[in-house]
């Protein structure tokens, strides 16, 4: 029986990967036997690649370049858009990080990725209250152009929250993109929302809300956050062929903490006394 966990024979093409959850994955996909096409602001050093192509992602031209000179050497099999700024950045680069310049790299390799193909980003639990802010989202999300939609988070920057609006802009992305895409290009896309995760990312969410939110944040597993290989591995199953029945999907990996809370199975102590 063949192994659908098996990376071998597969091109893949990592867009943040130096650090945290994307390193991991690479190591991962890797050691499965994939190959890597790596892609970052810094050169990874902890794992083998193809090639690596410094860049930075909040340049859309930049993203069309990376993406021509992987097609170049290659279908594009894989997607893994691991890269993103926390909310202690500047607003415009936080969202065009985090989700404008998700949503035009994998829109610009669709046409270079077989079909099977499969693409991944990474959302998180900053993310889950994308039901109620839908409206929000829309004109946002109805702007394809990476111009122009740069454009409108210019000019609205003030209004948002940038962190969890990106996040919410991926899920809901994701979610509506999933269906047309597999319909139309045989190609899988989804993500994932992890809950904390100890990666170089941390101590910015800990700088932006405190020490005493993080101790208080619910951590049903072993009381400890995730590990960046913890949230590899979901994104390395994710892309492969043993979730080939799998689109349009944002898997919490957050160890249950954001479903308990939301049906109020677990109480999030320092939240509730903030709602005071
Ligand atoms: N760590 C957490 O607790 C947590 C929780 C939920 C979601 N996330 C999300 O997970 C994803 C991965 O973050 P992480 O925790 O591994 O953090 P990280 O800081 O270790 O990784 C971010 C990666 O993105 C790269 N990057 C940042 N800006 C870039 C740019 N302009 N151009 C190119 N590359 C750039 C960095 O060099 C790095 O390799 C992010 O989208 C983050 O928002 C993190």
């Amino acid at each position: 029986m063949k192994n659908p966990f098996s990376y071998s024979g597969k091109r893949c093409l990592f867009a943040g990967c130096f650090s945290g959850m994307g390193e991991a994955t690479a190591r991962i996909v890797e050691s499965l036997g994939g190959a890597i096409v790596a892609a970052d602001i810094k050169k990874p050093t902890t794992f083998g690649y193809e090639r690596f192509h410094e860049i930075d992602l909040r340049d859309g031209r930049a993203i069309e370049q990376l993406v021509a000179e992987t097609a170049r050497g290659g279908p594009i099999d894989r997607v893994f858009y691991c890269a993103g700024l926390p909310g202690t950045k500047p607003t415009v680069d936080v969202i065009a990080v985090n989700f404008v310049g998700l949503r035009h790299l994998v829109e610009t390799a669709i046409p270079h990725m077989p079909r099977g193909g499969a693409a991944v980003g990474i959302s998180s639990a900053a993310g889950l209250g994308y039901m109620g802010a839908i409206p929000q989202l829309m004109p946002l999300l109805e702007i394809e152009d990476h111009g122009a939609a740069m454009q409108w988070v210019n000019e609205h920057q003030a209004e948002l929250e940038p962190y969890s609006f990106s996040k919410m802009c991926t899920i809901v992305y994701t979610l509506r993109r999933g269906a047309p895409l597999a319909i139309e290009r045989g190609i899988r896309l989804n993500c994932t929302s992890p809950g904390p995760t100890d990666t170089p990312m941390m101590p910015h969410f800990v700088a932006q809300t405190s020490q005493a939110f993080f101790d208080a944040y619910p951590k049903p597993i072993g009381n400890r956050f995730a590990t960046a290989e913890e949230q590899g591995w979901p994104l390395a199953f994710l892309n492969s062929d043993a979730a080939s029945y799998i689109a349009g999907e944002n898997l919490y990996t957050d160890g249950g903490g954001g479903a308990a809370m939301m049906l109020g199975s677990l109480q999030f102590d320092v939240m509730a006394a903030m709602q005071k």
